[in-house]
């Protein structure tokens, strides 16, 4: 019997198209031995146990996996898999992006140039910052960390990796910038809180490509408003797609909406890495690569 498969939600065309050539599509989870899932589908006990015992696998297409509950997945042996590897150059240029976008102020000059405000060349208007010469934390010494790393030492700036054992307290009252890049679990929830942003120079800015909730969002929200730090790059959010709505009225964030694997490319290859590992597990009866249980 074919094995059956269901989606979460809508997949790339390729994607799909390669999963329906292996698999039967199911509409339902409870039907399905395998189940593609969206970073934005909690998959937990309860989750499980309405999915029933056929399910063997969950394909998650995010290499974050704090949307699943490993250890409800792990009692029950179903193997949960991610994305690692093919988003890695993607979402560090997201953050790139972020810290160009908020050093030159080129979100703030677009809001500028939109509202049609009068302006002319002047040497003295709407001065930034360049990347080059600052010392860039990047707290994460995972691929994408080290990635992000890559990249701003190309620009000229200085990036101190913070893995795990790190003193993050002493490291952060050396940044110009402070970049996030751990996976969401209990001990990075509010990494980034009230006391740890007074710790960082009133100059430096903060950018999160990682998960919202590893910062206090409303800490960082009153810190931007009172000065503690120069401003914010977020393309993630603690109650994501909800933003605090005070951070929507300040210049010096840029916010984007959750763009870090956002290219076709790095979408086909993600959802690719999601069929290789249903057809490990339901055609071949074998533990997949990127299996994380
Ligand atoms: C991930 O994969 O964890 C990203 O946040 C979304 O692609």
């Amino acid at each position: 019997m074919t094995p059956r498969v269901h989606l979460s939600e809508h997949v790339p065309a390729e994607v799909e198209q390669a999963l329906a050539a292996s698999f039967e599509i199911v509409p339902s989870v409870t039907e399905a031995d395998g189940v593609v899932a969206m970073l934005t589908v909690t998959v937990d006990d309860a989750y499980l146990e309405a999915a029933g015992p056929q399910l063997k696998i969950v394909a998650n297409y995010a290499v974050g996996v704090n949307n699943i509950d490993l250890d409800a997945a792990r009692r029950r042996g179903i193997v949960v898999s991610n994305t690692p590897d093919v988003l890695t150059g993607a979402t560090a240029e997201i953050a790139l992006t972020l810290m160009l976008s908020l050093l030159r102020r080129v979100t703030e000059g677009d809001r500028f140039v939109r509202r049609q405000e009068p302006w002319q060349f002047s040497l003295e208007f709407m001065l930034g910052e360049r990347l080059a010469g600052k010392t860039v934390l990047i707290v994460g010494s995972g691929r994408i960390g080290r990635e992000t790393a890559r990249l701003v030492e190309a620009f000229g700036a200085v990036p101190v990796l913070a893995g795990r054992d790190a003193d993050l307290d002493a490291l952060l009252g050396e940044a110009d910038i402070v970049s996030l890049h751990v996976p969401l679990n209990a001990e990075t929830r509010h990494l980034i809180d009230a006391r740890r942003l007074q710790l960082m120079k009133s100059s430096a800015v903060l950018i999160n490509t990682a998960r919202g909730p590893v910062v206090d969002e409303a800490a960082l929200a009153e810190a931007l408003q009172r000065g503690t730090i120069a401003g914010a790059g977020l393309d993630v959010y603690e109650r994501e797609p909800e933003v605090t709505e005070s951070l929507l009225g300040l210049e010096n964030v840029v916010l984007a909406p959750h763009l870090g694997s956002a290219t076709r490319d790095t979408r086909v290859a993600m959802g690719m890495l999601c069929v290789d590992a249903l057809r490990a597990v339901l055609l071949e009866g074998r533990t997949p690569a990127n299996a994380v249980t």
